[in-house]
């Protein structure tokens, strides 16, 4: 394919946002009551309002005439069917094969994958059963309490998220732990409070070679051995994630112990693989697979639905929409959830590894911009941090709310107040406030027009802001799985538009490897001189101030 922009669909696409870049979406709504039924939409337990957004029927049917022009159909059967489309890696890219939950066949180069993924997972469910059961204890008899992830990117950030956001499905004998960053002071403060007889490490890395896990692994291995005098307890406080068995081995850690993935897992897809160990120890193996099932459900709808009522579709499209023909360099992900405070950081590494790249699939440079940059938080703490620029701003930034339509406390005041405050943003950045509107509120607070004038700019919203409505029943294992899934599927869907490879990640690569020369110069006696003037004098004084 060549570039999207000498797509035809791209060119209608121009034509029509210099058609209705000025429409308002309070004037469309006023204009359709039905806008809300015509688009909103459920799948896998999921419900999606995408009302708010600034398009009509025509923007929606030329953006999926952009996506049939893309082969988008044709690219999810190629990534379902186990494709290496991941081609400057030679991989498959199959974390839907982790949560396939028929009886069809995976297969990669031939072979079936499915008899693996069954095959660890059910080494999962036996090893979570052993530490629930207390037939696992430690190397002194007592059981396991604690368990330490150590892992960084996908090995960190799915486990921790989903975590975090499952505490109302936890078992409360287990706590879980994550120590990620190579900064001493992230193991030390976790490590700090724990009895090392009742600690269990996952060391969780798809290479066994990220510098990062790797020192934290062995400075763990060693505050054990300083904790419990017990050089051989290795074994029952030590397991391993990883594709690489022979890094595994060669860290004192028995095979046994080591739970497998595949290269055809990217790190940033892989809590779905036995890197989802420390989730299934928090929550069950029960719960843990219903979060599969809730993947394998969203996946199900992307394979099969047709575009115009597809999910990650849609959401996909709309945000080409916004990036490409109205240049909104960024989007927000607001879930009214606190169990969700971690989402955000996930769907980062998600988003902006998958798509952060400006080489295309042809090898040439892109010549539209590619993915935006990822953030946001839960509200309402959010309301009193950065909501302001999204509001009155000068930027244009597309939103996701999420929320739960139940909350899981007796505290039913606190989450009609939490969903109220979700829906009212939406309206607000919709609807914005005008002048007129402004001046009726402060007559009825008594302002003379004189005092009112020299308020009123500062009061109006612009609004025509836009935003999707993620709603669910209930935070559960099943459809927070579907909404994980919804984002990986959404980011595809952008990805083969831009035609990039959302699924190598080189420019990390490289971070992996810099800081390994200015390490040995830092360790050296020499004057390190190859560098720039900066990077000289810093390493200069490091070396001068840290002795
Ligand atoms: O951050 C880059 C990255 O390669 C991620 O894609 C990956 O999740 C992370 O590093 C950790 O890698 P590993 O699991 O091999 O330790």
């Amino acid at each position: 394919m060549t570039s999207p922009s000498n797509l035809p669909s791209w060119g209608a696409l121009q034509t029509h946002y210099e058609q209705i870049k000025n429409d308002t979406m309070r004037a469309s709504f006023a204009d359709d009551p039905d806008r809300f039924s015509r688009y909103s939409m459920s799948a896998a337990g999921l419900f999606l309002d995408y009302s708010k957004n600034r398009m009509t029927d025509q923007t929606l049917a030329n953006l999926r005439a952009l996506a049939d022009e893309c082969e988008l159909k044709s690219w999810i059967q190629r990534m379902f069917a186990g494709e290496k489309i991941n081609f400057t890696e030679n991989r498959a890219v199959l974390h839907t094969a982790l949560r396939n939950r028929s009886a069809l066949p995976v297969l990669v180069d031939g072979e079936d994958v499915m008899p693996g993924v069954r095959r660890v997972l059910q080494k999962m469910r036996l090893f979570v059963r052993s530490v629930h059961n207390g037939e696992w204890r430690g190397c002194t008899g007592k059981r396991i309490t604690d368990v330490v992830n150590i892992g960084i990117g996908g090995s960190d950030l799915g486990p921790y998220m989903v975590t975090e956001a499952m505490v109302d499905f936890a078992c409360p004998d287990i706590r879980a732990h994550f120590i990620s960053n190579i900064d001493a002071s992230d193991l030390v403060h976790t490590l700090g409070p724990l009895d090392a007889e009742t600690t269990l490490f996952i060391v969780a890395s798809k290479t066994y070679t990220t510098l990062e896990t790797m020192t934290n692994a062995k400075s763990a291995r060693q505050w054990f051995f300083d904790e419990t005098g017990k050089q051989d307890g290795v074994a029952r406080h030590f397991v391993a994630v990883s594709t690489n068995s022979r890094a595994v081995q060669d860290f004192g850690i028995d095979p046994a112990n080591m739970f497998e993935f595949w290269d055809w897992v990217g790190g940033r897809y892989s809590l779905w693989s036995a890197i989802g160990l420390t989730i299934a120890l928090r929550i069950g193996m029960d719960y843990f697979e219903d979060l599969l099932a809730g993947a394998h459900a969203m996946d199900e709808h992307f394979r099969t639905a047709p575009f115009h009522e597809n999910m990650p579709v849609i959401l996909g499209l709309l945000g080409i929409w916004y990036r490409n023909f109205f240049g909104a360099a960024t989007y927000a992900v607001l879930p009214y959830d606190q169990r969700l405070h971690l989402l955000t950081d996930y769907l980062q590494q998600s988003d902006m590894e998958s798509n952060g790249k400006s080489t295309g699939r042809d090898g040439r440079p892109v010549s539209v911009d590619t993915g935006p940059i990822l953030w946001g938080g839960p509200g309402t703490n959010d309301q009193h941090a950065f909501y302001q620029l999204i509001h009155q701003g000068t930027h244009l930034i597309p939103a996701d709310f999420i929320v739960a339509l139940e909350g899981d406390t007796n505290l039913t005041l606190h989450h009609r107040m939490l969903v109220a405050n979700c829906f009212a943003q939406a309206e607000a950045l919709m609807k914005g406030k005008t002048a007129d509107e402004v001046r009726v509120e402060l007559s009825a607070a008594g302002m003379s027009p004189e005092d009112q004038e020299k308020l009123v700019n500062h009061k109006c919203f612009p609004g025509n802001r836009p935003s999707n409505m993620i709603l669910m029943d209930k935070l559960t294992p099943h459809n927070l799985g579907a909404l994980i899934a919804l984002y990986e599927h959404k980011i595809f869907v952008q990805g083969i538009i831009w035609n990039i490879n959302s699924f190598d990640q080189w420019g990390v690569e490289l971070g992996k490897k810099l800081a390994m020369t200015l390490l040995s110069e830092m360790e050296g006696e020499q004057q390190p001189e190859q560098h720039d003037s900066s990077t000289n004098g810093l390493l200069g004084l490091y070396k001068i101030r840290a002795r």
